[in-house]
């Protein structure tokens, strides 16, 4: 079942949202040369607890492989879920995905943006450019009575029409009570299929884009996921709610 939130639930996701919005366009902002990542979830920490809301990824999971920071911080061939360290700093040419997540008032909201460190080379801005694209594609296209399957399509219709690849191991979420709810998210797909979009129900689209092939794997941190080729790789992520006309994106 895909939980429908009601007219007091979406006012709570959309206050989570803009704490969560306003958060990361700071840090976003911050990005620099020789920033420790470690500096970075720091700051998006206090920022968010200033605001009243608390980091969501911190401590998800559970026991010794627990979530152990406020930001995903994923930097050039890092795809998805890079663990913020002291001495892992930014360089002039890096691009940086930074994932953030708070839980406000006992619901969560999620997103992601990928930016660069001073000047990049043309290739990576591209990849950005249409690892966005693919996100606002998705946002133009949402509303109900349409298949989830028929946005999957589009995004990876889009990303593969541009010579990149979509990552097939990871994919987006309904949010709400939880972090992770029902229905995934997929970035790849079939027009038709999966479940139908209703009003009231919020979902997590999160696409993940690589520059040379699809495959991806877990590094030796147990979290931090990586191209298998070396390439880049960027991710964008809204969190987004599906209305009687279309959507609107919570974390603008
Ligand atoms: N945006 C990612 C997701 O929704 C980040 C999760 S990090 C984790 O899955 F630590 F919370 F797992
Ligand atoms: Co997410």
């Amino acid at each position: 079942m895909i939980p429908i939130k009601d007219e007091k639930e979406i006012e709570i996701m959309r206050q989570a949202g803009r704490i969560l919005s306003g958060v990361m366009k700071r840090i976003a902002l911050m990005v620099s040369h020789g920033d420790s990542t470690l500096d970075l979830d720091k700051l998006a920490e206090k920022l968010i607890i200033e605001a009243g809301a608390q980091p969501a990824f911190k401590g998800y999971g559970s026991g010794r492989n627990a979530y152990p920071a406020t930001l995903c911080i994923s930097v050039n061939n890092e795809v998805v879920h890079g663990i913020p360290r002291q001495n892992k700093k930014l360089q002039q040419g890096d691009i940086v995905g930074l994932d953030c997540g708070v839980k406000y008032k006992g619901y969560f909201s999620d997103m992601a943006v990928t930016v660069p460190v001073g000047k990049i080379s043309s290739e990576a801005q591209r990849l950005i450019n249409v690892t966005k694209n693919s996100l606002d594609l998705a946002i133009r296209t949402i509303k109900p009575n349409i298949y989830l399957g028929d946005i999957s399509y589009e995004i990876q219709n889009y990303i593969e029409k541009n010579k990149f690849s979509v990552v097939r191991q990871f994919c987006g979420h309904g949010i709400g009570r939880e972090l992770h709810e029902e229905p995934p998210v997929l970035n790849f797909g079939k027009k038709g299929t999966g479940p139908k979009l209703s009003p009231g129900m919020v979902l997590a689209f999160e696409p993940m884009v690589n520059q040379g092939r699809y495959e991806v794997e877990v590094s030796g941190d147990g979290w931090t996921v990586v191209t298998k080729d070396g390439s880049l790789s960027t991710h964008f992520e809204h969190t987004i709610l599906v209305t009687k006309k279309g959507c609107e994106v919570l974390t603008r």
